[in-house]
């Protein structure tokens, strides 16, 4: 036997029985005439004693030992005389009686403890050793957790786990496809699935009534701290269902992830917010509702006073800080340059200060009287020691998406976004459709199978850009982690989807020929939904980023560093998949 026990679960009790443990060295400390060795495993950490004045040739064999090296340690435990109460293990250690090096170890290219010494592309590219660290560890341990209570769930809910295939054509979900040449049929591309959105409708077709898969999909798109090319799904669907009984399924299934993991019984129904009240009162369709700080529109208010600025705006609008009058210039002038960077693209930003005395004090006195700066104020129904903010643009879109992320700035400055607090809702009636500039074309918002409201299938023909999908968002805390609707079951509507999306009957033939077929043979109206798993995980564990949970995730280049891919093929390889490469410079 390697071990008779784990580093991770002696304790007191235990004292006085001989043990075997197996672990890496993390730490080798040399005091007097006794060597400590901290021995881990996944389980925890457990210290060794070699006492040279009992056993001097195990004592020297231990002083050899270096970081990393896996050993098997045989001993007694012993009640430690200097206990540390930070270890599970902390009361005991193990009076070495055998010492055996399993295998050496290179010195390691950081320290793997908590604290370590490596950045971020050193950790990364050692990932396995990056993933002894209990930190990173503990993200993957709940990974699994949730994944278990979500098979859990879902099964006592009657679904059935059904794989889909990862070789697929490409069907589009508003991303870029990966892409795999087929050997033998040369020429010709697989497309990894960006979801398996149109194979589980397949699937309702068939009549298995209630689908879900734990599954990969896989976007050529952009990355960001919540977005990965290679991502993880919950992805569900289901028959004979209207938009509430999904939604309800899955907020009790929420609810369900938010006990078990977190130990947090979240009793009232989610908030359901229409998105164009998201838009109005948040200026996004994942609003944080960890805090207030609503939007308040200006334009009746601040127009027509001769501030070119405003006179000429398309949309006025601000938000008011409570408690943040105390601002200094220099603050003021922090949040003007953030407004102000490329990426949220704000041309400046007016402010108004509640003084104590409830008068007004604002960075455009000189155009505006203490009755318009009082009507200001009331807007907000602002007390003294507020702090308002007012940006202004010639698009009300873009500058509401400007104020968003000025009012999260604020919330994070004034200590409104606790990772330890959740605030979850639906964002519902989702637009069917959005033009897209690049595109110069309407295009699916969520994607091309969602199912308009009944009330508004017949602006379809005359106005499609006012029509609403019976489409749905989770988000938690500013988050989007889950979204889905009722689809199209019928073959004629979804022709008509596609001629409005700008397919030809032939070019939605060939790509969706057959989903409009399978709906020829009797679907039932169905509906579904996914979470993205990688995110769940991430605003439990309260990470940043949800690489940190991923075992071997990419870098922002969407490079896997440690395999060293993407990487060129070699010629062989190029020329059974009939592949020339051609960089343009
Ligand atoms: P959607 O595209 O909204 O819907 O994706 C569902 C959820 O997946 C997560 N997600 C991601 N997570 C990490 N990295 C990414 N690049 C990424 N992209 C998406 C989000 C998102 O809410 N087929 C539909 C679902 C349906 O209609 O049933 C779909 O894929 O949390």
């Amino acid at each position: 036997m390697y071990r008779t026990k784990t580093c991770g679960e002696l304790r007191l009790s235990d004292a006085g029985t001989t043990v075997t443990l197996a672990g890496w060295v993390q730490r080798l400390r040399k005091m007097g005439g006794m060597t400590f060795v901290d021995l881990r495993d996944r389980y925890g950490i457990t210290q060794i004693v070699f006492n040279n004045e009992v056993n001097a040739d195990l004592c020297e064999a231990a002083n050899h030992l270096g970081r990393e090296y896996v050993v098997q340690v045989t001993g007694t435990v012993s009640e430690r005389s200097n206990k540390n109460a930070n270890l599970p293990t902390g009361d005991i250690e193990i009076i070495a009686g055998q010492l055996c090096v399993l295998n050496p170890s290179e010195i390691p290219p950081f320290t793997i403890e908590d604290d370590t010494d490596g950045g971020d592309d050193l950790r990364m590219k050692y990932r396995y050793l990056d993933l002894r660290r209990t930190a990173v560890r503990k993200n993957l341990e709940l990974r699994h957790k949730m994944t278990m209570e979500v098979r859990r769930y879902l099964d006592s809910k009657g679904f059935l786990e059904i794989e889909t295939p990862m070789l697929v054509g490409s069907t589009p979900e508003g991303a870029r496809d990966f892409v795999v040449p087929s050997r033998m049929n040369q020429g010709q591309f697989y497309a990894l699935p960006q979801s398996p959105q149109t194979l589980k409708q397949l699937l309702m077709v068939s009549g298995m009534d209630r689908y879900f898969q734990i599954v990969k999909c896989f976007r050529d798109e952009d990355l960001r701290a919540d977005r990965q090319p290679e991502f993880t799904q919950i992805d569900c669907e289901m028959s004979y269902v209207h938009q509430d009984d999904i939604i309800n399924l899955f907020e009790g299934m929420a609810k369900h992830l938010f006990k078990e993991i977190r130990g947090i019984e979240l009793t009232e129904p989610f908030q359901r917010m229409p998105w164009a009240e998201a838009m109005k009162y948040y200026g996004s369709d994942k609003p944080d509702l960890r805090f207030g700080m609503k939007f308040v529109e200006l334009m009746d208010i601040l127009k027509g006073y001769g501030f070119s600025v405003f006179d000429n705006a398309e949309y006025i609008g601000g938000i008011c800080a409570k408690g943040a009058a105390s601002y200094t210039r220099k603050q003021i002038d922090q949040l003007t340059e953030f407004v102000k960077r490329p990426q949220i693209g704000a041309k400046g930003m007016v402010y108004a200060r509640i003084e104590a005395d409830g008068t007004v004090k604002s960075s455009v006195d000189k155009f505006y009287s203490q009755d318009v700066l009082a009507k200001v104020k009331e807007a907000f129904a602002a007390e003294p020691g507020d702090l308002i903010l007012i940006l202004s643009g010639d698009d009300a879109m873009k500058t509401r998406k400007q104020l968003c992320e000025l009012r999260l700035e604020m919330g994070n400055r004034l200590g409104l976004r606790d990772k330890n607090q959740f605030a979850c809702l639906w964002v519902v009636d989702f637009p069917m459709f959005e033009w897209s500039d690049e595109e110069q074309r309407l295009m699916a918002m969520h994607h091309p199978f969602t199912h308009p409201k009944d009330e508004d299938i017949a602006l379809l023909d005359t106005d499609p850009a006012a029509v609403r999908a019976d489409a749905y968002d989770m988000v938690i805390n500013g988050v989007e982690v889950g979204g889905g609707s009722i689809r199209i079951h019928d073959s004629k509507l979804q022709a008509k989807m596609f001629e409005i999306l700008g397919f030809t009957p032939e070019k939605a033939q060939e790509q969706f020929g057959f989903l409009m077929n399978a709906f020829k043979f009797g679907a039932p109206p169905h509906g579904g939904l996914a979470y993205g798993l990688d995110r769940w995980v991430s605003l439990f564990a309260g990470l940043d980023s949800i690489r940190d949970c991923i075992a071997f995730p990419k870098n922002n280049s969407g490079r896997d560093v440690m395999l060293d891919a993407p990487a060129a093929l070699d010629q062989k390889q190029l020329d059974e998949l009939a592949l020339k490469i051609d960089i343009k410079e």
